[in-house]
């Protein structure tokens, strides 16, 4: 079974009695609010998802990441250097005092539920600007306040907070509960199941056909296929998980080998990070235990911040001290009218007009008036799910 990065599998999740009694003590606490990002980070931390963070980053991680991509040494025994792409911080919010550096508080979700503690041993306050070109600026464009970390960035308070957290109670959720497998969990089933060699594929939207044929490839190569969508926050314009998880049951159900292939849900909020968030969603999907992950075009990008492979080219700079889960990179794929199936760019010698693309508004429209995309590029009970939630939520408006 491929290591957790930096070694070691983290829980930081603790059960029974004494989950009750940090609970009981955590009401007498004074507490920090969690907005619905961090409270998908908590959940991952908690779960050893991010491994090996044990808590929200301290401000010598966070310089750390933002400039080099690099941790510090970790108390637990990571050595310094262990990649990390992009800060998984802890805010105050608006109008909030700064809990005390040596304090604990309590983390309570959006939802009004105290989830566990955190010992604070770093606030500090940070150069939002900064981070914000540091870690979101691609080879397209150098990211501005258009960008949808911004908005997170905007939204929250001036101080950041550091420190171990420990959690008695996972967020609540009403939705997919019988596809929250933790890492743990996914390594368990890898294994009852004998594979060695899984890959990820990471997705925010549908499963159209272009997709599923990255997913296809791979499962030529490997013993299985993990798809796993992500559930938390992601742009208001992207289609929601609820949607997306009804189009990845019909897939499997129809169009993949059951044997070979998995669905679980992913909780991580998307960042948009492009090349940075790439490599985020591959080291948390390391400690899953994949061996290797699909990175597309444009792999977690927004508008044209990113250079179509930035997220690719990425990976090649961290040498031997890099991840131990590879990347299956792929071109554009497309339905080629040419040769009579999904292809890419390596591997059909069409002309783009011979390639089945319709473009993100061009979809849109087409579900809105309830016109199912070619059987090319969607498959029809694909098409039609996404026809009905469109119809339901113009009803709902
Ligand atoms: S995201 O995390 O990258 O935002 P998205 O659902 O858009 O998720 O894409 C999932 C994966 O498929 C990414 O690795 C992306 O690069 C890849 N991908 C999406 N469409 C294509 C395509 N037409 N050709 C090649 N790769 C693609
Ligand atoms: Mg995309």
């Amino acid at each position: 079974m491929i290591q957790p990065h930096g070694g070691t599998l983290v829980s930081r999740l603790i059960e029974g009695a004494d989950a009750a009694s940090l609970l009981e003590a955590a009401q007498a606490l004074p507490a920090i609010d969690l907005d619905s990002r961090e409270t998908s980070d908590l959940e991952m931390i908690a779960i050893g998802a991010m491994s090996p963070l044990q808590g929200f980053m301290t401000h010598e991680m966070y310089e750390g990441v933002v400039e080099d991509m690099r941790l510090p040494e970790l108390s637990h025994g990571v050595p310094a250097g262990a990649v990390w792409p992009l800060p998984v911080v802890l805010s105050t919010k608006k109008g909030a005092a700064a809990p005390e550096i040596g304090s604990q508080a309590a983390l309570r979700a959006p939802d009004g539920e105290i989830l566990g503690v955190i010992d604070v041993s770093d606030v500090w306050q940070p150069d939002k600007k900064r981070e914000l070109l540091a870690c979101y600026s691609g080879s397209g464009a150098e990211a501005d306040e258009d960008h949808p970390a911004w908005q997170w960035l905007s939204s929250v308070g001036d101080s950041y907070v550091g420190g171990k957290v420990t959690v008695a109670r996972l967020p609540r959720h009403t939705d997919f509960n019988d596809y929250r497998l933790t890492p743990y969990e996914t390594r368990n089933e890898f294994a009852e199941r004998g594979w060695s060699s899984i890959a990820a594929f990471q997705t925010r939207n549908p499963i159209h056909r272009a997709h599923e044929y990255l997913t296809k490839v791979a499962l030529e190569q490997t013993d299985g296929l993990l798809i796993h969508p992500l559930v938390g926050d992601t742009k208001s314009d992207d289609i929601p998980s609820s949607v997306r998880m009804r189009c990845y049951q019909a897939l499997l159900a129809g169009y993949y080998p059951a044997e070979r292939t998995m669905l679980t849900v992913y909780p991580q909020a998307m960042r948009y990070g492009g090349p940075r968030e790439a490599v985020l969603h591959a080291l948390c999907r390391q400690n899953y235990g994949c061996t290797h992950i699909i990175i597309g075009r444009d792999h977690a990008g927004v508008g044209s911040y990113y250079g179509t492979f930035d997220a690719q080219e990425i990976f090649d700079g961290f040498g031997d001290s890099g991840l131990k889960i590879r990347t299956l990179r792929f071109e554009h794929s497309f339905f080629c009218r040419l040769t009579g199936g999904m292809a890419t760019t390596k591997s059909s010698p069409a002309s783009p007009e011979d390639r089945v693309f319709l473009s993100g508004t061009k979809v849109r429209e087409m579900l809105a008036a309830g016109e199912r995309p070619p059987e090319e590029f969607t498959r029809p009970e694909v098409a039609d799910i996404l026809i009905d939630s469109h119809a339901q939520s113009a009803e709902a408006d």
